[in-house]
């Protein structure tokens, strides 16, 4: 049997036994999407600690070098979403290129970047929703505000457990619902943030953007691997495809798009912070709202914990809905078992939306999650790397249909996306790389007893 077996593009773009997804999304909801996904926990917890440890006022330049690597990587994803548009992002990418077996490794690098972001997001979500809720005086017991650690007094985090199940019921009534959602949410989003902005001009003193870069270059890079994470969600918009109108355009802009807006929103937000408060200063879990309250701005504190709230609750939504229609994709090509593909009458894969959220909440509910937050990158990087270099197999099909989006400048720039994300993987810790390893081992069984005999390639 041929190990490599591969899915032509011709067929990936027929129509599947009706299990369709409804394409009813524009260039401006997949702007939102990506909006939604990308910005979380990079903006309202992040900055402080990667500013105040490693980059100083200079995690501006972190913030540019990260998205300059994601930058490189979506234009690889624009041109294969543009190319194939059909769901399960990089999985089904590399279906078409590199054939079964490296489909599942990306498939299974893939759940685990969207339901380990997913928790740790809820996680964070959960840390300013009890702190909101004690602003009214209501107190949820300390034992359900935290993971499994008997030590420190918690049991489970039932926040972030509710939050993940809410939105997995959100999304079980269908795309154009948690849409509508998510919509709401990236409004008020993106108006806190620019809340912030505008307050927060009016009280920067330059000096204390000295010395810029306290930690030198040294840190800057540190801190690139670090925020790294801020711009991770937009390839989750890539799963969109199959749901989008006019993908060959609507993709690219929807990608690309949305990390230019999120770039611009970072520079500017960690320009205005670390003018307003000394970078040493902002060691804290907050650092948006702990500058607002130092200039005894409030009231503006007030509204940036619910922005906060209101957006990660997005970051968690898109990746819920990236992970569900990665198990819809492999449920589809009967890698994982058919149930998982079953539609609703909302056209909404539930089985595959129920069984990730669970799982998640699970996760997120016990589990230590900041020491497995590395692993989410681990995760990223890897399906980054694979999309990239996959994109110059890609043109070597002769078979696609013309037009839609091209990589600039190839295969310069596929090359470039290859090797800078392979450098930020050397820069992981070595138990991130032995629970990577543990876990795609877990993977390659699943595969071999399960998905390689079941496959619907051997039909
Ligand atoms: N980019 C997402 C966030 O910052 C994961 O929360």
């Amino acid at each position: 049997m041929n190990k490599l077996r591969k899915k032509g593009i011709h067929d990936m773009l027929n129509k599947h036994d009706g299990l369709q997804l409804k394409r009813t999304l524009g260039a401006f909801d997949l702007v939102m999407l990506g909006v939604g996904a990308i910005i979380g926990t990079g903006i309202f917890i992040l900055p402080g600690t990667v500013a105040a440890l490693h980059s100083g006022p200079a995690i501006i330049f972190s913030f540019i070098i990260a998205a300059i690597v994601c930058s490189l990587a979506a234009m690889c994803y624009s041109e294969f979403a543009s190319s194939i548009p059909i769901t399960g992002s990089a999985y089904t990418y590399s279906y078409s290129v590199f054939g079964e077996i490296v489909a599942w490794i990306v498939a299974w690098a893939l759940v685990l970047e969207y339901g380990l972001a997913a928790a740790s997001v809820a996680t964070g979500w959960s840390a300013y929703f009890v702190s909101l809720l004690e602003g009214f005086d209501i107190v949820i017991p300390h034992a359900l505000t935290g993971p499994f650690n008997p030590a420190e007094g918690t049991y489970f985090n039932l926040p972030a457990i509710a939050i993940v199940l809410i939105l997995a019921f959100f999304l079980s009534f269908g795309l154009q619902e948690s849409n509508r959602l998510n919509k709401i949410m990236v409004f008020i989003k993106i108006s806190v943030i620019l809340l912030f902005i505008i307050v927060g001009v009016f009280y920067v003193k330059p000096t204390n953007w000295e010395p810029f870069l306290p930690f030198g270059w040294d840190g800057v890079f540190t801190g690139a691997a670090l925020v790294f994470f801020a711009y991770l969600g937009f390839d989750a918009v890539s799963s969109a495809a199959e749901e989008v109108k006019n993908p060959q355009k609507t993709m690219p802009i929807g990608i690309i798009g949305s990390l230019l807006i999120c770039t611009a929103l970072y520079v500017t937000v960690s320009l205005v912070l670390t003018g307003m408060v000394p970078y040493t200063d902002l060691n804290v879990s907050d650092p948006v709202n702990f500058a607002m309250e130092m200039v005894n701005q409030n009231w503006v504190a007030g509204f940036i914990s619910l922005g906060a709230i209101a957006g990660m609750m997005t970051v968690i939504l898109v990746l819920l809905y990236g992970g569900t229609r990665l198990l819809f994709a492999l449920g589809r090509d009967q890698l994982l078992p058919k149930s998982m593909s079953r539609l609703n009458k909302n056209n909404s894969p539930v089985m595959s939306t129920w069984i990730f959220a669970i799982l998640i909440a699970f996760c997120t509910g016990l589990l230590p999650l900041e020491k497995l937050a590395e692993m989410t990158n681990m995760g990223t990087l890897l399906a980054f790397m694979i999309v990239s270099i996959g994109v110059i197999f890609l043109r070597m099909d002769k078979q696609l249909p013309p037009g839609g989006f091209k990589v600039p400048l190839f295969p310069f720039i596929p090359i470039l996306s290859f090797l800078s994300c392979a450098f930020l993987i050397t820069q992981l810790s070595v138990d991130t790389w032995i629970a990577s390893g543990i876990w795609f081992l877990v993977g390659l069984m699943i595969y071999f007893f399960y998905g390689r005999g079941h496959s619907l390639m051997n039909k």
